[in-house]
């Protein structure tokens, strides 16, 4: 906010606790130049109809799941994300997440609050080492590639990946091995999720892959929830195919306070709080102003999804 301001920018702020509606954030926009986007509203061909008259979108995400890119460069619309910022907060939900459901923390911790905690029992409550253990990455790009490496550090963990193509530098820097998306099922201990939601990856994670998955294994997914079936994830936890997940993002969300998950001893669900530190949303919050902020000026935004936009200018 106080970048914008003292680049003379006004600013509308939506500032309710609940999400906007389609028609509000039309609404909204009217009479703007820019939109600064921080929650999961969909920027489609409708609303990018209704608001052509935008001169950028600014998100405060990597993900840009909820926007047609090619709807944005036909209107003319440069659109922005928050890279690189999110990398290490967003890996270290994961490699959070991955400890708590190998030794069943959240589920633990429930259980004292339901007073099960009488006596100590040597035999209870174990969990998993993932000492040497497999970690298998769906998506290696930066985060994929930070929590690799914090695991291949702190575990001596085994790195198998699966990408659109293959990454050189982990291979070279983390010994990881490239394997199809069949290998990784089979061969993670632990399968983290890094892709981004597309309709190649939507429902990827349903029960025909948890069915491939060690009965050992344990399921993370901080990436997006739509990557995963949530009934058939129920269904694979209840029958013991996997053995935990732990999940920073749901299908849908919010997540239902109901969700038998959220009653599992190997499961633990977070609110999607991947990237939430106060010194990775302050750098976020100064990105996405940046990339407001160039629109202003009329000058291309530094973090630009959609450079065709700019196609024959800036040239
Ligand atoms: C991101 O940056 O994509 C996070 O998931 C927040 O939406």
């Amino acid at each position: 906010m106080e970048l914008l301001e003292a680049a003379g920018c006004t600013i509308t702020q939506y500032t309710e606790k609940r999400e906007l509606t389609p028609a509000q954030l039309i609404e909204l926009c009217q009479g703007q130049d820019v939109l600064l986007s921080s929650g999961p509203n969909a920027i489609d061909e409708d609303f990018l109809k209704a608001c052509s008259h935008l001169k950028g979108i600014a998100l405060l995400s990597v993900g840009h799941d909820k926007v047609d890119l090619d709807a944005a460069t036909r209107y003319g619309i440069p659109v922005s994300n928050t890279p690189d910022v999110i990398t290490q907060t967003t890996a270290d939900t994961a490699f959070l997440l991955m400890l708590a459901v190998s030794r069943n923390a959240f589920g633990m911790s429930r259980s004292i609050t339901q007073g099960e905690w009488q006596f100590y029992d040597p035999t209870a409550h174990l969990g998993q080492d993932l000492y040497g253990k497999t970690l298998g990455i769906f998506g290696m790009g930066r985060i994929g590639f930070d929590l690799a490496t914090k695991c291949k550090a702190y575990f001596g963990m085994k790195i198998i990946y699966h990408n659109r193509k293959p990454r050189t530098e982990a291979e070279q820097q983390l010994g990881a091995q490239y394997v199809s998306f069949g290998e990784l099922l089979k061969q993670s201990d632990v399968l983290s999720v890094h892709a981004g939601l597309s309709s190649e990856t939507k429902g990827l994670f349903n029960h025909d892959a948890f069915a491939q998955m060690k009965p050992t294994s344990i399921f993370v997914n901080t990436a997006r929830g739509g990557m995963h079936q949530e009934d058939d994830l129920i269904r694979a936890l209840e029958n013991k195919t996997i053995w935990g997940a732990g999940l920073d993002v749901t299908n849908p969300e919010p997540m239902d306070k109901n969700n038998p998950l959220l009653q599992m001893p190997n499961v633990c669900v977070l609110p999607h709080v991947g990237s939430a530190t106060v010194g990775t949303r302050d750098n976020m919050a100064t990105k996405a102003a940046e990339n407001v902020i160039a629109v202003v000026k009329g000058i291309p935004m530094p973090n630009i999804l959609n450079p065709e936009v700019y196609l024959g200018q800036y040239v």
